[in-house]
């Protein structure tokens, strides 16, 4: 996970990094890995943390003989939409072991893989929906289809659902009769076959705690099967690797001591605060042309509160609260 590149990592003050600039999670993808072996995983972190990093990442290196999909399912209102999202994008992203997997079901999946010209026109969630009018009501069938099929390949599958919370508040809100059903229904297929035995491997994450949803939906008994592994929050030694690495690599000329002086000010860090302290400590230096000094530090946290940009960062927490 150490960039190869010759120069440093972009700043990164808010969009997930790219695998290649995610630096000190290689111990928890191994984790990762390990614990999928054997079980479903819900990846739980506060906000702004990482989680999405550490999700793509394992979306483009997942475990030896797993293929990946994965889904983004903060706007999902309805059970149906969830699984028309993974047909989708298995067909978009896996064409080949789709067709392989779905094309001899004799199901609506195959029907309408078999309609090439449309697909072609109008993609495959079109085609798909344009056969059966009542393809909501029927979402069940579809999943279960999608579940037979993808368990029947050669391949394992890891399938990695981001914002999953508030899919859940979402079909609480726009289609609550279909929550306890769902949330059972899933159940059903991570608990049988054992999944250990199971091709199909979950990977679940949110900003919104997962738990406090369910239980306000009285519904936490739904997920006690998954294994919870937090994320770890980045250590003292990581914020000073940090700031040292991210300067030193631009060029920036600094007193040694800034590096610990911004862990000791961050405390518990939030990545995305630290990236934004270390920007503007470059910026501060590219600006003035002199070596940094110890007051430098002051003067990024003072921006940190003020600048405009921090409160655009912490208009997520009050819309993500208020969510
Ligand atoms: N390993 C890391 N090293 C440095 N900064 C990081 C790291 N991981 C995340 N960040 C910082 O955190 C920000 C948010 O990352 P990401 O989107 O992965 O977090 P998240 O937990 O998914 O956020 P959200 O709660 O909004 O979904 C990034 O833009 C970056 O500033
Ligand atoms: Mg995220």
């Amino acid at each position: 996970m150490k960039s190869n590149h010759s120069t440093p990592p972009d700043f990164y003050t808010g969009a997930p990094l790219i695998p290649e600039d995610l630096w000190f999670r290689e111990d928890f993808v191994s984790l990762l890995h390990d614990e999928l072996r054997t079980a479903h995983v819900i990846l739980s972190a506060p906000r702004r943390t990482g989680k999405t990093s550490v999700m793509d990442y394992l979306a483009e290196r997942p475990p030896t003989g797993f293929l990946s999909l994965s889904v983004f399912v903060q706007d999902i209102e309805h059970p149906a939409d969830f699984i028309l999202l993974l047909l989708d994008l298995f067909h978009s992203k896996h064409p080949k072991p789709f067709k392989a997997l779905f094309q001899k079901t004799g199901s609506l999946i195959a029907k309408a893989l078999s309609k090439v010209s449309d697909i072609e026109a109008h993609g495959f969630k079109l085609t798909f929906r344009s056969q059966d009018e009542a393809w909501r009501d029927h979402w069940r069938q579809y999943g279960d289809e999608f579940f037979a099929a993808a368990r029947s390949g050669q391949n394992s599958i890891l399938l990695l659902v981001d914002e999953f919370p508030d899919m859940i508040l979402n079909l609480h809100k726009h289609h609550p009769e279909t929550v306890r059903p769902f949330l059972a229904w899933f159940r059903g297929h991570r608990l049988s076959p054992h999944p250990m035995k199971d091709k199909v491997r979950w990977l679940l994450c949110g900003s919104v705690n997962l738990s406090s949803t369910l239980d306000a939906l009285n519904c936490l008994d739904e997920i006690n099967d998954l294994t919870d592994v937090p994320l770890p929050p980045l250590t003292q030694e990581q914020v000073v690797e940090f700031v040292h690495r991210m300067l030193k690599e631009r060029g920036v000329i600094f007193d040694r001591e800034i590096p610990s002086l911004v862990a000791g000010k961050i405390g518990r860090p939030i990545p995305v605060f630290l990236q934004m302290v270390t920007q503007d400590l470059y910026r501060i230096w590219k600006r003035r042309g002199t070596d940094l000094v110890l007051a430098d530090v002051d003067g990024a946290f003072d921006d940190l509160i003020v600048a405009s940009g921090a409160r655009d960062k912490l208009q997520h927490y009050y819309s993500r609260i208020e969510q």
